[in-house]
């Protein structure tokens, strides 16, 4: 936990650098429910909603859960709702099945208050065996949800992974691998015509695993001193920014410009599972850090108009995701204690 003088001059900064929200960054966090022993949605959205000191603003969801929606009714929660991959051939297939998927999941909870702000189709689809259903289920679902039903605020979009990517060292490199150069190339074009984001998946700690003789801690966690990457006339401090402005490279070869949008949907770090690099401190220093990188800075060195929003990975630990690190990235427990001080301003 900052102390409290840090947070103030914090809060200073932001009120000094960012007179308009908009212009800043923001985060928001992940609600995963892969395990059996969580506590039931309404507790959830009810904890978060009526908790004074953690100041959530976005969650994001992975499906359409009925006792969520029901729960979000009515808070200022702002929400990324989630076409489970399994149903994007369904929403793909056809304009009416993607008016009644609209219909049933989001119209239906607009009018009960829900405040959706992006719809996102499948969760590190591309590459896979819906890659190339995705860009017409955004398609169609655009249609329904702007052309058809008015919501005019709500952005249909894909959170893609590392995996896109072919290369992304040193981040201007970054391009979309020949595998999935097609499917990526006609989306992002699409995406940037209708001026949704693309949604991207930025995990340093996934980076350092695979790579830890090319990667430092320091790199990893937002705690290096100096520039460990210089590209062009861009000083990269930490791996995080080298990893989103990867996808900026590869995005900007395709639309010819810088001028898109992307939002971090998902970043954490694991308290356990690796016996070199998840630790609850580690999980503690980079979550932090990612936090006030995000709302304090908001930008990469490439993008500075990102204003940076990230969604961090996760309410809780989930035991039914792949053994290992990846059930480990909860930051409550299921009793609603924090596993670990982060900073919600
Ligand atoms: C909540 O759960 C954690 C982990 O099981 C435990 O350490 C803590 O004591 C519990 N807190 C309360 C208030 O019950």
């Amino acid at each position: 936990m900052a102390p409290t003088s840090t947070i103030w001059v914090l809060v200073l900064a932001i009120a000094v650098f960012c007179p308009y929200m908009v212009l800043c960054g923001d985060a928001g966090i992940i609600y995963g429910r892969e395990g059996d022993n969580l506590p039931p949605p309404k507790q959830v959205i009810d904890f978060l909603t009526n908790t004074p000191k953690y100041k959530i603003s976005l969650i994001r969801i992975y499906d359409a859960n009925t006792d969520i929606l029901e729960a979000l009714s009515g808070t200022n929660l702002v929400v990324t709702i989630g076409v489970p991959d399994e149903a994007i051939a369904y929403v793909a297939s056809s304009q009416e099945a993607a008016d009644k998927w609209v219909q049933d999941h989001i119209k239906a909870y607009v009018a009960k208050g829900v405040r959706f702000r992006y719809v996102c189709v499948g969760n590190e689809a591309i590459p896979g065996v819906v890659a190339s259903l995705v860009e017409q289920a955004i398609r169609n679902l655009h249609t329904s949800i702007r052309l058809k039903a008015g919501l005019d605020y709500i952005f249909v979009t894909t959170a893609v992974g590392p995996y896109v990517l072919t290369d992304s060292y040193p981040p201007s490199h970054g391009q979309f691998a020949p595998n999935v150069a097609a499917i990526m190339n006609s989306l992002v074009q699409y995406l940037y015509s209708i001026e949704s984001p693309l949604l991207i998946n930025v995990y340093p700690y996934y980076a350092l695993v695979s790579e830890p003789q090319h990667i430092s801690m320091d790199y990893a966690m937002f705690q290096s001193q100096k520039p460990v990457v210089i590209d062009g006339k861009f000083e990269y401090y930490n791996l995080f920014d080298a990893m989103v402005d990867a996808f900026v490279a590869a995005m900007a070869r395709v639309v010819g410009s810088d001028n898109f949008k992307l939002v971090v949907s998902g970043s954490g770090w694991p308290t356990a599972g690796h016996d070199l690099y998840s630790s609850i401190e580690n999980a503690r220093v980079y979550n932090n850090n990612l936090r006030e990188h995000a709302i304090v800075i908001g930008e990469t060195p490439r993008k500075a108009d990102i204003n940076m929003e990230v969604y961090i990975s996760s309410m809780f630990n989930e035991n039914f995701k792949p053994a290992g690190d990846e059930q480990y990235f909860g930051t409550f427990y299921p009793n609603f204690t924090e596993v670990y001080s982060l900073w919600w301003p």
